[in-house]
């Protein structure tokens, strides 16, 4: 079997803002949540403060060089809303748009395609102090963040995401307490992802009026969730599983209404305000394309006691990493097929595939990562696999271009890099994997 690419692939690297720009307080930013809750509770952090990230607030030019050659023919990063509006909804920072502005012509310049989140990860504190997300003026906030940022730089970003993984940033954040404002109360969850998909919509509304000649959409953590077992109860278990989970987001952003599984699901349902579905239909416009962060299986299995009906078992066969994270790249093939099959017409590109081992301290060995050039290979051979039967993907993103602040899950203490960072003194050192994306990228296959 030949692992080819098209001619047009997108062969990209990711990272965000928050995990790897620093200079928190030039440039005339506000505080961001990370910053904030950084300082309340450090252990909810593992150590990671975000002003010692690795420094792309000042090396952006450089970093974007290296990227240039290493033929990379896209990078995927993030605007920090906390530069672009340091103080409330109103007042914006000059200073924050020229600083995106020069980074997204150093892209331009490098020939390197640039695909935006406006938020991943990293709400502004004020929003938090507002309210967050649960409070329905969050919808306009973020409209007027969007629209000052495809006003300066929709000329030149190609594709734009208006929310990353809102699974973990919203749904998590508000019923698990797995990121700020750290709450633990579903109902509030329910009401808080329901306003992010009305903020989202709000965005692509703003976007499409502009006729501007990039594409947007959104990138959401998507798990293939297997069932325990053939009995019914477990695959209905598995079903339902991954659509609170994924298609909570997709259904609403392809096709204007939450997962038929859940339509009757009163633990979940009744949660939503009462016109939840009017709401939708005013508001839906159906994204462009669908941004997918894939790591990981999900194994579940029914459950009579826990509260969604469901729980997970684990999986003997599939290896964890450092991270936490199972291998299973076939995971990788199979959501693709899922997107084929569910969403015709839909392109989506992978936005973030990845695999971190714990730092052991030895600079030197650690730049040898042939566990992450065979992660890379096994991944990317599965998306060819998915191209040649159909899928339609775009491109793939590896996570991350360099090593990050992994914040609320990790700080600093894992490897995810293509390019190694020496966080004492910020120096880089391109790893084994960087030479073999670069073979990869030039040949436009995959070994
Ligand atoms: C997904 C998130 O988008 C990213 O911020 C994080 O670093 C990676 N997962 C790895 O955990």
């Amino acid at each position: 079997m030949n692992f080819k690419f098209p001619k047009d692939f997108l062969f990209g690297a990711a990272c965000s803002a928050c995990q790897i720009e620093a200079g928190c307080k030039e440039g005339g930013k506000g505080e961001d949540v990370g910053e904030h809750f950084y300082t309340v509770f450090p252990e909810k952090y593992f150590g990671g403060d975000p002003a010692k990230a690795a420094d792309f607030y000042h090396r952006y030019r450089s970093d974007i060089l290296d990227m240039k050659e290493m033929g990379l023919k896209s990078f995927r990063f993030s605007i920090s809303w906390s530069r672009i509006f340091p103080n409330g909804p109103v007042e914006i920072c000059q200073a924050g748009i020229d600083y995106y502005d020069d980074m997204i012509n150093a892209l331009v310049e490098a020939g390197i395609v640039p695909m935006f989140d406006l938020w991943h990860c990293d709400l502004p504190y004020w929003v938090i102090e507002m309210g967050g997300v649960l409070n329905p003026e969050f919808i306009d906030w973020f409209g007027t963040y969007a629209e000052v940022c495809f006003k300066h730089f929709g000329d030149r970003v190609a594709y734009w995401s208006t929310i990353n993984e809102p699974s973990i940033n919203i749904m998590a954040s508000y019923a698990y307490g797995a990121n700020a404002p750290f709450m633990k109360d579903m109902g509030a969850a329910i009401q808080a992802c329901h306003n992010g998909i009305l903020a989202h919509f709000k965005a692509m509304q703003i976007y499409k009026k502009m006729n501007l000649p990039g594409k947007i959409g959104a990138v959401i953590h998507v798990e293939p969730t297997y069932s325990e077992s053939h009995d019914p109860k477990d695959q209905y278990a598995a079903d339902r599983r991954f659509a609170f989970y994924a298609g909570w987001w997709l259904d609403p952003m392809l096709k204007g209404h939450y997962p038929e599984i859940l339509k009757n699901d009163a633990y979940i349902m009744d949660k939503l305000p009462a016109n939840f579905q009017k709401e939708l239909d005013d508001n839906f416009v159906k994204a462009d394309f669908m941004g997918v962060n894939f790591y990981n299986p999900n194994h579940t299995k029914h459950s009579d006691t826990a509260d969604m009906g469901y729980e997970n078992y684990k999986n003997e066969f599939m290896p964890v990493d450092d991270y936490g994270f199972m291998y299973y790249p076939q995971g990788l093939f199979d959501v693709a097929m899922y997107f084929k099959n569910t969403y015709p017409g839909t392109q989506i590109f992978i936005t973030e595939n990845g695999i971190a081992k714990k730092k052991w301290g030895n600079l030197e060995e650690e730049r040898k990562d042939d566990y992450r050039v065979r992660y890379m290979r096994e991944h990317l051979r599965e998306v060819s696999r998915a191209i040649q039967a159909g899928a339609d993907i775009g491109g793939y993103y590896c996570w991350t271009i360099m090593d990050t602040n992994e914040l609320y899950a990790g700080g600093f203490n894992y490897i995810f890099g293509l390019v190694q960072v020496d966080f004492e003194t910020k120096e880089r050192y391109r790893r084994d994997s960087w030479y073999y994306y670069q073979k990869v990228i030039a040949n436009g296959m995959v070994d």
